[in-house]
């Protein structure tokens, strides 16, 4: 048993997709999360610049005390998830791609047609074709990266006609053209899209990495014996490096009626501090 949190990162609000199937998977478990809004996007980034943001975030929540990092960035698994298993192997580390790669090699054939979309960074480096072809090789995939999604989601514009738009852009044709009949979300603010897709899209079958990740998390505490043991869950930590207004609202309507008490800090990365 252990009462320490679990850290989570992401380059802004998309990695809070997981949080609420997270608590209502595991309630006890407390959470301090990194939302890096102040250098967000990192899709369109270099992976070495990737790579430093990502080691920096990680010390950070190492410093905090955390029994794990569970990393719901798409991009950031893409780019470095090995390099932070190695930096930090005492301790575990959960990314995204690999629970969300398991989950379409158990519930597609060679019948179906897959689509991958999300960041430039997650779509180049291949990591989902890999991850997956490592289960199921017959399986076909084909992705598209959507780098307009991020700033538009970020900056809450989300139910109206701009993001629908730009949705059709990058999709129909997409979809069209590939016959894709199951979609994966391969960037956690995706899932903030999800009503649109499901509405533009109405047969596509949607795979949310967002929550396949809840699962793998569940599975490591279990397996090195890290469940939380407390009977109400303590305060839970939301750092941003620009707390915006988006970020705050986001995060009081997961929280809003559980019972879960929620603390907002903002953390200068450049000087290193709170304030
Ligand atoms: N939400 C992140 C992902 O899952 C990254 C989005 C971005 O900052 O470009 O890939």
């Amino acid at each position: 048993m252990d009462n320490r949190p679990i850290g989570f990162f992401d380059s802004g609000l998309g990695g809070l997709t997981c949080i609420a199937p997270l608590t209502r998977a595991l309630p006890r478990e407390r959470i301090i999360y990194f939302g890096d809004t102040a250098r967000t996007p990192y899709g369109s980034k270099s992976p070495d610049t990737i790579r430093g943001f990502a080691r920096q975030i990680a010390d950070f929540l190492v410093q905090q005390d955390v029994k794990m990092i569970a990393i719901p960035c798409n991009t950031v698994s893409a780019t470095c998830l090995a390099d932070l298993q190695e930096r930090f192997s005492d301790l575990p580390l959960v990314g995204i791609i690999h629970p969300a790669a398991e989950t379409v090699a158990k519930t597609c054939t060679e019948s179906n047609s897959i689509g991958v979309i999300g960041t430039k960074v997650t779509i180049r480096s291949r990591t989902y074709d890999e991850y997956i072809h490592r289960l199921a090789p017959s399986l076909s995939i084909h992705s598209a990266a959507c780098p307009a999604f991020v700033p538009l989601i970020e900056e809450g514009i989300i139910e109206n006609e701009i993001m629908d738009l730009t949705i059709r852009y990058y999709m129909d044709s997409f979809i069209s053209y590939h016959k894709i009949d199951t979609l994966v979300l391969g960037c956690t603010h995706y899932p903030l899209i999800l009503e649109n897709l499901r509405h533009l899209y109405p047969k596509l079958r949607i795979i949310n990495p967002s929550e396949e990740i809840v699962g793998c998390i569940k599975n490591r505490l279990d397996e090195q014996n890290l469940f939380a043991e407390r009977e109400t869950s303590a305060e839970n930590i939301f750092y941003a490096s620009d707390l915006s207004e988006n970020f705050v609202n986001m995060i009081n309507r997961i929280f809003k009626n559980t019972g879960f008490t929620v603390a907002f800090k903002n953390f200068d990365m450049e000087a290193n501090k709170c304030g």
